[in-house]
């Protein structure tokens, strides 16, 4: 995909690009605000306008604008999102969030992350290792580390921040990180910052993975395979077992991210190793987050007891970050114990999922490679047709996010539906219904693509 589309318009972005500069030319709103001579400037202050992602936001919404699209983007919910969402004041049949066990509103989470405000307050108002340590820390840590009967657990304030800072800081320019094509934002992000010999393999291809491996091991130190559990995208799992084969051949580590597996996973909600008979121990570093099912935000780390004590003293993001606030902490206690007590939860998550997987195959729709698992997409193969068909599904009362290009390749362009178990089946329908309704609207409105080419001059890509 050239960095160059623009909701897979080719030459969109040339034309709109010199439209939006021009409109912008003038220096005088600037942040450099002409204060100094010219004489006086050695170089002149680049504006934040200038910034080349700003002006390709801007691009986006120009286009969108252009097409009536609205914007589907920090739509403000007013209560805990769901299976239903009350925006604008009316209520949605809500597939956009991660609150998979419906435990983000629940009354004992509620209970346990209030009993936390009033036992330590609303802040661990230090770094964990100076004075931020408190009891409720190492309580959820030892509930965590049980669910993979690991030796321990750290808990860190950002799901994002733990792969970053547990990646960035454990390897290093002489070390070889190796990940899933797929893979979420935060472990590249982590393997960059590392500076060690990052390669992407193709997804799930363990064989691939191997050649690589057979290739680049022996010219490096440490080295790691990167995975997600559950992937946030395609809601796909990884064979989990061939990849540790792969890793004990090769003397790697594998480090596996959770955050979608976790309560979904697993006739528990234990995570991939529970759904595939994988004894937890053969993973050397578990990671997963508290956003999801927890119902709270921040990440964990699970393994040997010298890996949590080396991050614990060593990762800057824990070391030089505030302890994890304590409700957070409760709240995730909370849903933990209620994961636990109730597991129908997650049978529940699982069947509803696996109904409206199946019911939008059934009616033609692309849903990938997804095992009906909490996270379904509905391919359309193009930005705008996404955002249209998301529109659509807005006006019939259903709130779910398309994914656009450059989140995804402009060919996967898609909606991402997060099921929750307290969807019913009646809310399932009624969606697959409206499905299959907006879809014929978005291809009835198909030439407007080529109608708004046409007026700004443009060719096309082939998939339009
Ligand atoms: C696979 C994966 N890992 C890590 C993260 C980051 O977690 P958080 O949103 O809790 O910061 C996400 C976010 O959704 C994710 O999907």
């Amino acid at each position: 995909m050239s960095s160059n589309r623009l909701f897979g318009l080719s030459a969109a972005k040339d034309k709109l690009l010199k439209d939006l500069s021009s409109r912008r030319q003038g220096r005088d709103g600037g942040a450099s605000g002409g204060r100094l001579a010219d004489a006086d400037v050695m170089v002149p202050m680049p504006r934040f306008e200038e910034l080349p992602g700003y002006r390709q936001m801007k691009q986006q919404k120009v286009m969108a604008d252009t097409l009536g699209i609205p914007n589907p983007f920090f739509r403000v919910h007013q209560g805990a999102s769901g299976a239903t969402a009350l925006i604008g004041n009316r209520e949605y049949i809500n597939f956009s969030s991660y609150n998979y066990l419906d435990l983000a509103g629940h009354p004992h989470v509620a209970e346990r992350t209030k009993a936390a405000v009033d036992q330590y307050g609303t802040s661990a108002s230090a770094s964990r290792v100076v004075s931020g340590e408190k009891t409720i820390h190492r309580e959820l840590e030892t509930a965590i580390a049980g669910i993979y009967e690991a030796e321990d657990c750290v808990v860190m304030v950002s799901g994002h921040a733990t792969n970053v800072s547990v990646i960035g800081h454990m390897f290093g320019p002489k070390d070889l990180v190796l990940h899933d094509a797929l893979i979420h934002n935060s472990a590249v992000q982590g393997a960059q910052l590392s500076g060690s010999r990052r390669i992407a393999f193709p997804h799930n291809d363990w064989e691939a993975l191997e050649k690589i491996l057979k290739a680049e091991r022996r010219a490096h130190e440490k080295a790691v395979i990167l995975l997600e559990g559950h992937y946030s995208m395609d809601g796909d799992l990884p064979d989990l077992a061939r990849f540790v084969e792969v890793k004990n051949r090769w003397g790697a580590w594998l480090m596996v991210d959770e955050a979608h597996s976790l309560g979904v996973l697993g006739e528990t909600g234990h995570g991939i190793f529970e759904a595939q008979g994988i004894a937890p121990g053969d993973i050397d570093i578990w990671m997963g987050t508290l956003s999801k099912t927890l119902s709270g935000c921040g990440g964990y780390i699970c393994g040997s007891a010298a890996l949590i004590e080396y991050l614990k003293f060593s990762a800057p993001g824990f070391v030089y970050s505030v302890g994890m606030s304590p409700p957070v902490a409760g709240a995730a206690l909370g849903s933990l114990e209620m994961m636990k007590a109730e597991p129908w939860r997650v049978s529940q998550l699982n069947k509803q999922s696996a109904r409206f997987r199946d019911g939008a195959a059934a009616r033609g729709f692309d849903v990938g490679p997804s095992v009906g698992a909490a996270i379904v997409p509905i391919i359309t193969g193009s930005s705008i047709k996404a955002a249209r068909l998301a529109a659509e599904l807005y006006e019939r009362g259903i709130n779910v996010q398309p994914i656009l290009y450059p989140a995804v390749p402009e060919k996967s362009a898609r909606l991402r539906f997060f099921l929750s178990c307290a969807h019913t089946d009646a809310q399932i329908d009624q969606t697959l219904e409206a499905l299959t309704e907006s879809w014929a609207a978005v291809q009835a409105a198909g030439n407007t693509v080529k109608e708004l080419a046409a007026r700004l001059g443009m060719v096309l890509g082939d998939d339009n």
